[in-house]
């Protein structure tokens, strides 16, 4: 973008650049089904430096994310079947099977920081939109995710199980993982007529 010398930003016509950043926006799905295939830690830490520009009220970063792989997945859904009052065997083992979905599930983490201006939901907002942002440039990136909670997820098993501290809430967790071949979801969406979401006062 070129701006010349002291004139006021003005939003430029569209771009190949910005046709292509709302493609990639309303191409985005949720993938339930993924491959054994993961991001690494480093290209993990690549998108969550990315994080910086998600809107934050003070600038309090309210979140952290917890990476969860391999067999440390069981510590997971041991959690969810004690959290669901689950025994039996085979009971059990359903919630390893859930918690074992995808090669890395990632738990997203509210961190209330203290402060006068900034209340607890505004704090979670930014923690959802560290989960938004990273669904979407995981899309980008090519791999498959899906943004899961439930009514388990704020119970005591598993705040243990995530050692969160009392000022931590899990805001749920991204199921990641490769897209396989046919898996792409690709049908469009519903239509959004912006006129039922946007109006003037
Ligand atoms: C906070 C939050 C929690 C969610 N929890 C679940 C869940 O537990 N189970 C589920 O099937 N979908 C859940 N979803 C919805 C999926 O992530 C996904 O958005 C939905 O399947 C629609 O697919 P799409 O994202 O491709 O439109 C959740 C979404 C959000 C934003």
């Amino acid at each position: 973008m070129t701006r010349a010398t002291g004139a006021p930003a003005a939003p430029q016509p569209a771009s190949e650049a910005r046709r292509a950043t709302l493609e990639t926006l309303r191409g985005r799905r949720s993938h339930s089904r993924v491959t054994e295939q993961a991001p690494s830690s480093a290209e993990l830490a690549e998108l969550v430096s990315a994080m910086s520009a998600v809107a934050d009220h003070s600038g309090l970063r309210p979140w952290r994310l917890i990476e969860i792989r391999g067999d440390r997945r069981r510590i997971l859904g041991e959690a969810l079947a004690e959290a669901a009052g689950e025994t039996t065997p085979e009971g059990e083992e359903r919630y390893l099977g859930k918690a074992q979905r995808a090669p890395l599930v990632l738990a997203v983490v509210v961190c209330e920081r203290e402060s006068e201006k900034v209340p607890r939901w505004e704090q979670e907002a930014v923690a959802a939109g560290v989960a938004h942002y990273l669904g979407l440039l995981l899309h980008e990136a090519g791999w498959g995710s899906m943004w899961r909670t439930g009514v388990l997820a704020r119970s005591a098993p598993l705040r243990r199980a995530h050692r969160l501290a009392k000022n931590e809430e899990l805001m749920g967790w991204l199921y990641i993982g490769g897209i396989a071949e046919g898996q792409q979801r690709d049908k469009p969406r519903r239509p959004l007529d912006p006129a039922e979401h946007l109006s003037s006062l």
